[in-house]
Order: structure tokens, then C-alpha cells, then sequence
């Protein structure tokens, strides 16, 4: 049996965190529709130009761009198994579009944790984000610092700070969030799929939470 996992939250909420974790710890891919962006603008490819111009000001990229550009990874062979979706999908045309993918490929969508996380946490969190320009490995200035300062603990690649993380950009992405991916919610709680995670807890016992929900699940 397939594991595909959605991760649901608005940014800053710890997707990508307990996306790394959990994709490790259940031996599937983590897929971040965010960070195969910046792996496109970091090679100038054609989408990470189109992206770009979305992304800097906290906008979605447009949804057939980013149905295209997951779908390409979903059919590679390593995610013949699962994976941890993180950041997709974020509207209803690409929740729509996820069904129909895995409808294609036989597959079903295991469960969608929605991390649950008080907005005035989030702008401190996403503020003080280190990320690791090799691989996207998360810290942060206070909550999550690397044991060197500036270099990942697990690549000794530089840290730097998402542009897309200035406090306006932040903040429009919350709304962002608010206005287009929020509905999903309901769309997967009508379906069975929803479980509700507090996100505002320590890295690992979040972790311990989601893996107790999906290990629930697979009973
Ligand atoms: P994306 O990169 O997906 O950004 P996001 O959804 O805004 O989410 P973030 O990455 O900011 O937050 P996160 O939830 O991953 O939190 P993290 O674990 O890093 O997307 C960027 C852009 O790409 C979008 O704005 C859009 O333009 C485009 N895009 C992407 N997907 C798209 C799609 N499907 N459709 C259209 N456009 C798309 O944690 C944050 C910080 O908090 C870290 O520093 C971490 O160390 C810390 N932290 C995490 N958990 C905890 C905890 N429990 N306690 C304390 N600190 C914690
Ligand atoms: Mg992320």
C-alpha cells in the first residue's frame, strides 16, 4: 500500500519541518512545491523565471504551472511508494487535479494533517528562518538554531533567509493562505481525510503526534 500525506498549514505552521521528519521516518520522498520553485529559480530555468515574479510577491503561482510541475515528480519512480506533499495542494483545482493523479497512478491519499498554528506565531517564526541553500534543511535564529552559526548541521551548506520572508511579503501570504488554500480544509473534513495537528508544541513532538495519527490511520 501507497503513503501519500498532505501537509496542510499556513506558512510558517512547520510543513516543511515535519515534512523532512516524517518523509525520513516513513522512507517516502518529502515533495515541496515551494522548494522545487527555488530549485528553479536557483537554476534559472524557464519556471523558476515564471515563478519568480509570484513568489517574491507572496502570490500563488498560477495553478496549471504548478499541476505540471508536481505531477513530473509524482511520476518519478521514488514516489512509486508515496510521499509527504508539502505546500500542495493549495486551491481547489489542485486538490482536484491530486485526486485525479492519484486515481491515475492506483494510489489513494492516506490523510491530510492540518497544522493548526496562532498567527502571531507564525510571523516569528517564518522572520527568523534559516534555510540551507544545498538541500532546504530548516533552523531558525532562536527556536531551532544550527550548532554553527550561518552553516547546516547536516551538509555544512551556507544558510540564508527566504526573500520571501520579509514581514509584508509574510504577511500577504497569510492572507493569501487565508483566502485560497483555507477552504481545503473543509473539502478534506467532508471527505474523511482531515486530522487537526497543534502545531504549537516542540519540532518533535508534533513529529510524535503526526506519526501516532497516521499509524492510527493505517489500522
Ligand atoms: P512554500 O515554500 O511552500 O512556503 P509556505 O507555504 O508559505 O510555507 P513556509 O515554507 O513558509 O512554512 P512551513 O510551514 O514550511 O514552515 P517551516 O517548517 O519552514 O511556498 C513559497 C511560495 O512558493 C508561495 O508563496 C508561492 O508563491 C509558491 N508556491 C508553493 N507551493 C505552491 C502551490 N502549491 N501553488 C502555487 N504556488 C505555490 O518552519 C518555519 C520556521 O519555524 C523554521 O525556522 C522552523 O525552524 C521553525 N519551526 C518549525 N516548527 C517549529 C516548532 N514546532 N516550534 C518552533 N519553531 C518551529
Ligand atoms: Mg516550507
Amino acid at each position: 500500500m501507497s503513503t501519500f500525506v498532505v501537509l496542510l498549514g499556513p506558512p510558517g505552521a512547520g510543513k516543511g519541518t515535519q515534512a523532512l521528519r516524517l518523509a525520513k521516518s516513513m522512507g517516502v520522498p518529502h515533495v515541496s512545491s515551494g522548494d522545487i520553485f527555488r530549485e528553479n529559480l536557483k537554476n534559472q530555468t524557464e519556471l523558476g523565471v515564471i515563478a519568480k515574479t509570484y513568489i517574491d510577491q507572496g502570490q500563488l503561482v498560477p495553478d496549471d504551472v504548478t499541476i505540471g510541475m508536481i505531477r513530473d515528480r509524482l511520476s518519478r519512480p521514488d514516489c512509486k511508494e508515496g510521499a509527504i506533499l508539502d505546500g500542495f495542494p493549495r486551491t481547489p483545482l489542485q486538490a482536484e487535479a491530486l485526486e485525479q493523479i492519484l486515481r491515475e497512478f492506483n494510489c489513494d491519499l492516506c490523510a491530510v494533517l492540518h497544522i493548526k498554528v496562532d498567527e502571531e506565531i507564525l510571523a516569528r517564526r517564518t522572520c527568523g528562518r534559516l534555510t540551507c541553500r544545498k538541500a532546504g534543511h530548516i533552523f531558525h535564529m532562536e527556536f531551532n538554531p544550527p550548532k554553527v552559526a550561518g552553516i547546516c548541521d547536516i551538509d555544512g551548506s551556507e544558510l540564508y533567509q527566504r526573500p520571501d520572508d520579509m514581514r509584508e511579503t509574510v504577511l500577504e501570504r497569510i492572507e493569501v493562505y487565508k483566502r485560497e488554500t483555507e477552504p481545503l480544509i473543509e473539502h478534506f473534513r467532508e471527505s474523511g481525510l482531515l486530522r487537526e495537528v497543534d502545531g504549537d508544541h516542540p519540532i518533535e513532538e508534533v513529529t510524535a503526534t503526526m506519526i501516532a495519527l497516521l499509524e492510527n490511520k493505517a489500522d
